[in-house]
């Protein structure tokens, strides 16, 4: 029994010794990354650091983990494999979907080269989204009729964009309207013909309260005239072809009543008579004489007449 529990006892002497040297960074053949920074934009997150060179063909992978404010108070400290980056093969890593709120996160990563690993290196200073360089969006200002038209750069999920147009006159008022979603045109609305309007945006993000400064305003002129010149000429084109179609009028009506009343119709040739006195006579004694014949003599009499 004294036997047993020794050899126990120095079973876990050993395996507890031995454990130190199981969590060291087992080869100082892979340097751990250096210079490790995040770069952040609109809501972008981008970890990078400097690649690491290794001697040998190995190919050489980075491995990712952030601890956000919630796994470092209430989690034990546990750091959580980065969602895209377990591993990378390059020195960067987009973490922006790994950053899901407005505190503080730690950043840390290793790099492996075959079966070596090189011990961990984590950010100087933890990261907080809320210190993402914010930019105004690209935009296009274009006319869809008479309409105003506004396309917006897409910026990701969480950007949207204060839009203020207004019509380029001095004392104009200024509109404002809020766009979610970018990618797509959006009517900004009704441009009267002739009039110049402008457009700016700054993009916003209301997770982090923050806002970008305005963008460089465009403007774009309306088609056509303005309304009341536009219908100066209209009205006068009217009146000039009234005044070329009224003579023309007046005699095509004269026209028209002049046959409807007294039709001066020419008779097809058939119909057509050209010695109509003698033709109409000579008909009418041929008739009649044939009348007479058949009323006056019998079915006998006409026989021996024939005959
Ligand atoms: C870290 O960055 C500095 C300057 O940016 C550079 O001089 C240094 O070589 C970098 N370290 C590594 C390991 O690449
Ligand atoms: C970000 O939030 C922290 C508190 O979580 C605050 O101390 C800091 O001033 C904020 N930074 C910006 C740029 O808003």
């Amino acid at each position: 029994m004294v036997l047993e529990g020794t050899w126990t006892s120095l079973f876990t002497w050993i395996f507890c010794a031995l454990i130190p040297c199981l969590l060291m960074d087992p080869g100082a053949r892979v340097p751990a990354p250096q210079n490790l920074s995040v770069h952040s934009a609109n809501m972008n997150h981008r970890l990078t650091w400097s690649p690491v060179t290794v001697s040998g063909d190995a190919a050489v992978r980075y491995w990712v983990e952030y601890q956000g404010e919630y796994e470092s108070l209430y989690m034990s400290h546990i750091w959580i494999p980065s969602r895209w980056c377990s591993p990378t093969p390059g020195p960067e890593c987009d973490v922006t979907d790994d950053i899901t709120a407005t505190v503080p996160y730690g950043l840390r990563v290793r790099a492996t080269a075959g079966p070596e690993t090189s011990a961990w290196s984590a950010l100087k200073q933890p990261f907080n989204r809320n210190s993402t360089r914010l930019t105004p969006p690209r935009m296009a200002v274009t006319k869809d009729g008479s309409h105003l038209v506004l396309e917006l750069e897409d910026l990701g999920p969480q950007c949207e964009f204060f839009v203020v147009y207004w019509r380029n006159e001095p004392g104009a008022k200024e509109h404002a309207k809020v766009v979610r979603g970018a990618g797509l045109p959006v009517h900004l609305g009704a441009m009267e013909p002739g009039a110049a309007y402008c457009v700016k945006a700054r993009t916003r993000v209301t997770v982090i309260s923050r806002h970008s400064a305005f963008g460089q305003a465009q403007c774009v002129e309306a088609q056509g005239e303005p309304l009341p010149l536009a219908l100066a000429l209209f009205a006068f084109l009217a009146f000039v072809l009234f005044l070329v179609a009224l003579p023309f009028s007046v005699w095509k009506m004269g026209q028209l009543l002049r046959y409807s009343c007294c039709p001066m119709a020419s008779l097809p040739d058939t119909l057509k008579i050209t010695n109509p006195s003698r033709k109409l006579v000579a008909c009418r004694r041929e008739e009649e004489v044939d009348a007479c014949v058949l009323a006056v003599l019998s079915p006998e009499e006409v026989f021996g007449a024939w005959i």
